[in-house]
């Protein structure tokens, strides 16, 4: 297929980029410096789509598909250059929205035809990346003999290697950001008076849309309701769907966790892995998912019978 091309690649924690780049100059390897980097993945149907702005350099939208293995595994990708990122940013993003965005200081360098990266990724620290360029005939064997020299000259023994990608580790680790800042935005709206606990909560649905709401108190008190409630309520009538991420956000001295009302409430609509993450203004102070919230709970499959 036109343009379509192919990577062995292998992926590893390193705890010590210096003895990293020491080791692949000394099995020569050509520095060609640092680079920084923002990937954005958009949420498509099937494999992955990212727009990388780089400086210095350009930006590309990279299609891809691969398998998460921990070994060496074979990349299928596109390169498409980007003449207007920020246009292209808006365009994807307002139809298929965004999954996550992952920024890196990555230092380049290439032996033979395999590019080496040694990454400084945000919030998840240092990594070790090989991508053996695949040549045009059908059989990987050049880039699999390729891989395991250069494997041998770093020392990357078998528990370094890293199946996942980073999208999906910062994915797994750290909230969405928008939905971050959805549930802040709604706390900063609460209506608590009586309580002077203003909450905020976002839940961003399977198919990527994201909803939010605050506590809303009431002078008969039992009539209040929750941030977590009024989120739900806001994506119901949005066109309902699946949550697969919870924000709730409070700036509170403890540490503010769904009520046990609100964990049923979250139960209806929330796969039990779903991470629940916990936040201030400042910062994400912890992350859960809804089964540790609500272990050995009733849900709507209790009564499919
Ligand atoms: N509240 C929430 O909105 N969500 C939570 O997760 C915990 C508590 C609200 C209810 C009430 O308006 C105030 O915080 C104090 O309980």
């Amino acid at each position: 297929m036109e343009d379509a091309r192919r990577n062995l690649e292998l992926k590893a924690i390193d705890p010590d980029p210096e003895a990293t780049l020491a080791r692949a100059l000394a099995a020569g390897a050509r520095d060609h410096g640092m680079l920084r980097q923002r990937d954005t993945y958009f949420a498509v149907p099937r494999g992955r789509l990212k727009l990388r702005e780089e400086e210095p350099g350009g930006a590309t939208l990279i299609a891809y598909a691969r398998p998460d293995a921990a070994a060496e595994r074979v990349s299928d990708y596109r390169l498409v250059p980007v003449p207007d990122a920020g246009a292209l940013r808006a365009a994807l993003a307002e139809t298929c929205g965004v999954r996550v965005e992952v920024r890196k200081r990555r230092r380049l360098l290439l032996w033979e035809t395999v590019r080496i990266h040694l990454d400084d990724v945000e919030g998840l620290g240092g990594f070790l990346e090989l991508e053996a360029v695949a040549g045009p005939g059908p059989d990987l064997e050049h880039e699999r003999a390729q891989i395991a020299r250069l494997r041998a000259a770093l020392q990357i023994g078998d528990d370094a290697l890293r199946a996942g990608s980073y999208a999906d580790a910062v994915a797994a680790g750290r909230p969405d950001p928008e939905l971050l800042e959805l549930a802040r935005a709604a706390a900063r709206n609460a209506y608590a008076p009586y309580s002077a606990f203003p909450v905020g909560a976002a839940v961003r649905t399977a198919d990527g849309r994201r909803y939010a709401g605050a506590n809303v108190e009431n002078a008969a008190y039992p009539q209040g309701q929750c941030a977590e409630a009024s989120a739900l309520g806001a994506m119901v009538a949005g066109g309902g769907g699946t949550v697969a991420e919870v924000v709730v956000a409070a700036p509170s001295r403890e540490l503010c966790t769904p009520c046990g009302g609100c964990r049923q409430r979250l139960r209806e609509f929330t796969a039990p892995d779903a991470p629940v993450h916990l936040a201030d203004y400042e910062r994400v102070r912890a992350t859960t998912t809804l089964a540790e919230l609500l272990p050995l709970s009733f849900g709507p499959d209790h009564l499919a019978a």
